[in-house]
């Protein structure tokens, strides 16, 4: 069976028997609820990617798996890197974690003090707004605005907030949950800022490979040597190849300063990746790529049937273009919904969305409950039903 076919034929009866979170949350015993919230995808997972898991667990070879020795993991990665982004990624600046979740906590830490400044582009995927509080650290926050047609960054607001306390700067690259796929001369705008402040930029470029045709993932440290020096990439194969119970992640650093502070870390504080993410990332890297290219392109077909869905059917709603990653962010504000999106779609429509009032902090986020994120990475027949559904809703009201 093809790809597509195979992602055309999803069952809800067998994705609500999953055991992710995805899944279970809301559609155990029966509920009907259709999730579109967390980041994980409905679809299959590369053939490639199953063998080898499964070679694995029927010889039972689920052994330690020493954390340096992930045999030639970082050269397929840096192979895939250079092919796919054009981006040079030598192996021994590369240190393997568990998540990208630590990796952001880790960086943060390393990369300033407590109270100290972090720039965060707001709205944010959640865990940003965690790791800067988590950290006893200050949020330096950017909304990003809405401009003629797309979100974009407000320079202006940036040069105004950036001051002597600011250590970092958090780039969400492509950016979760706008869709953004940021351009060369946006990049470069915040690499001038990052350089003139002295700021680390901790890029989160996970979502590097689920960019739409169009569009052009450009690896915010390969701007020039001054960027490289001073950032700190995450990234991981878990997004793109749809693993993320299996826990593995990367840094690669271009900060000399901030890979020294890391590898004084007391080595078991770190946690590292066990053998089913290791192999699982090795056969997504090496041998993934064709599955990848067929998912982005069946995403690609689903961006394009959601775009027009909610300009037909839920006029009033802002959102779009959808430049990367399978997470869309619409805008209810214009619908005068009689409570937070999210929990309306949840009550009146049984479709699980993401709370647009967690993209950012409580106290600055005027509106956002009203917004919601939709993760459209499922068949198109259950994309469907979930959309009819929330059209069916705001029509009622
Ligand atoms: C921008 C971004 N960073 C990090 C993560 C989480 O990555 P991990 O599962 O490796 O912690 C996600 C998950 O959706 C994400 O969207």
């Amino acid at each position: 069976m093809s790809v597509k076919d195979q992602f055309d034929a999803l069952r809800i009866e067998d994705l609500a028997a999953r055991t992710g979170f995805k899944w279970s949350r809301y559609a155990a015993n029966g509920s009907g609820i259709l999730p579109a919230w967390v980041a994980d995808m409905d679809f299959p997972i590369a053939e490639p990617i199953r063998r080898v898991v499964r070679r694995l667990v029927d010889r039972s070879d689920l052994g330690y798996c020493e954390p340096p020795d992930v045999g030639d993991l970082p050269e397929i990665f840096g192979r895939r890197m250079e092919e796919q982004l054009g981006w040079t990624v030598e192996p021994e600046r590369i240190r393997f974690l568990v998540n990208a979740l630590q990796g952001l906590d880790l960086s943060v830490m390393l990369g300033s003090e407590k109270g100290e400044g972090i720039v965060v582009q707001t709205p944010i995927y959640p865990p940003f707004l965690g790791a800067v509080a988590g950290a006893g650290r200050r949020l330096v926050e950017s909304p990003l605005v809405r401009g003629p047609d797309r979100f974009e960054m407000d320079l202006d607001q940036l040069r105004s907030v950036i001051d002597r306390d600011t250590r970092v700067f958090m780039l969400c690259n492509p950016h979760n949950p706008s869709g953004r796929s940021w351009t060369r001369s946006e990049l470069e705008a915040v690499a001038e800022l990052a350089i003139e402040h002295d700021l680390i930029v901790l890029a989160d470029e996970i979502h590097n490979e689920l960019v739409f045709p169009g569009h052009q993932h450009i690896v915010f440290e390969t701007l020039g040597p001054e960027a490289r020096e001073r950032t700190v990439t995450i990234t991981s194969a878990t997004k793109s190849f749809n693993l993320a119970g299996l826990e593995l992640a990367l840094l690669v650093f271009g900060s000399e300063k901030l890979k020294r502070r890391f590898d004084e870390l007391p080595h078991f504080v770190l946690a590292h990746p066990g053998i089913l993410g290791v192999e699982a990332a090795r056969a997504a890297w090496r041998d993934g790529g064709p599955w990848l290219g067929e998912t982005v392109a069946y995403l690609d077909a689903n961006r394009a049937y959601l775009t027009d869905f909610v300009n037909r059917r839920l006029p009033g709603v802002v959102h779009g273009p959808q430049e990367a990653t399978y997470l869309y962010w619409l805008d209810c504000r214009g619908l005068n919904l009689p409570m937070a999106a999210s929990r309306f779609f949840l009550k009146r429509a049984q479709v699980a969305l993401n709370d647009g009032a967690e993209f950012g902090p409580p106290d600055s986020a005027p509106g956002l409950e009203h917004c919601a994120r939709l993760n459209f990475a499922t068949s198109r027949a259950i994309l469907g039903e979930i959309l009819e559904r929330m059209a069916d809703a705001v029509e009622k009201v």
